[in-house]
């Protein structure tokens, strides 16, 4: 029985390619694309879910807008990281279609309330807008959802566990901290995919990984070599955030997790957008929180990106 899954994203150039992992998966069964303002503006976000889905010729998945930025405040794009499209500047054509119509959060709640309990999870790669809106309109669906899989946060489980977008705060969090405070304290099974994991060394692209994709010689290997080709002199190896979060939809058993409690920190000078995991184990089980994630704290590195490059370069 295939996965269904709702992939809610902010392509950048990682969401791009686990777009394309997401269509290599026959694992999966793709419902629908949920865009967000996030990396880039929601029309390139947008443009570029259509354009990835049009490279693998998946152009019948439907990519539905979202919020334009966070629930409250200004939204911060990253075309320094992503570029000024967003996908590294690789001058993809424009495409051919058109988003569906209607809003993603309608798309969302609409899905999931009509789809039978527990057989829709939510992957979401880019800032929780869309997400939260859908459970503050209608609750019933952090109940009805089999997860919502998450890349996004810092928990301070691992030495790579601390912020990207400040010492405490992952971008994805940081762009839209109140919609991940209600996403994590609406009851769905959470999977969290922090810096913690998606920093980890065995977990990018290396050079030598790079160079080997450069040599793959398929449409997809030249397309994702170009789009890195940004980052591989500036940082060793290029982390995989969205990938990896994508991957657990299809072989979760190569990742480990921690129950743990989070908050987010909503309104800090210094800490706005830190996902504070309570780590203390000495405290008395009377005296804490319940759990209200799984926190991914290691996986196997290496069957992650040999994953990666086979489905995505290879298309094995
Ligand atoms: O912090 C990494 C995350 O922020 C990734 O999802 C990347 O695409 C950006 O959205
Ligand atoms: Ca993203």
């Amino acid at each position: 029985m295939r996965k269904k899954v709702i992939l809610d994203m902010d392509p950048g150039i990682d969401d791009a390619i686990a777009i394309l992992l997401a269509c290599r998966s026959p694992e999966l069964e793709i419902l629908g694309i949920t865009t967000v303002g996030g990396n880039v503006p929601l029309e390139l976000t947008t443009k570029n879910a259509l354009r990835m889905l049009e490279f693998v010729g998946a152009e019948n998945i439907p990519v539905y807008a979202g919020m334009r930025g966070p629930i409250f405040g200004e939204l911060r794009t990253a075309e320094f990281v992503h570029g000024q499209d967003g996908i590294g500047d690789v001058n993809l054509p424009e495409p051919s279609k058109k988003p569906a119509k209607g809003h993603a959060v309608d798309f969302i709640r609409k899905e999931v309330m009509e789809k039978n309990p527990s057989e829709i999870s939510i992957v979401a790669t880019g800032p929780l807008s869309n997400v939260a809106m859908a459970l503050l309109l209608e609750p019933e669906i952090a109940r009805r959802l089999s997860s919502i899989v998450i890349m996004g946060g810092a928990y301070a489980t691992t030495p790579w566990g601390y912020g990207n977008e400040s010492p405490r705060a992952e971008f994805n969090i940081a762009t839209d901290p109140l919609a991940a405070k209600i996403v994590f304290n609406s009851g769905a099974e959470i999977y969290a995919f922090g810096l913690d994991v998606t920093m980890r060394p065995d977990a990018g692209i290396s050079k030598n990984h790079y160079e080997e994709i450069g040599r793959a010689g398929t449409k997809t290997g030249d397309l994702i070599h170009k789009m890195l080709r940004r980052f591989v002199h500036l940082i060793e190896p290029v982390p995989m955030h969205d990938p990896m979060a994508l991957a657990y939809t299809i072989k979760p058993e190569i990742f480990k997790f921690r129950r743990l409690h989070v908050d987010v920190e909503v309104c800090g000078t210094l800490t706005r957008g830190e996902t504070l995991a309570d780590l203390r184990e000495w405290l008395p089980e009377s005296f804490k929180k319940p759990a209200n994630a799984n926190i991914c704290v290691d996986l196997d590195g290496k069957a992650f990106i040999d994953l990666l490059i086979s489905r995505v370069v290879y298309g094995r």
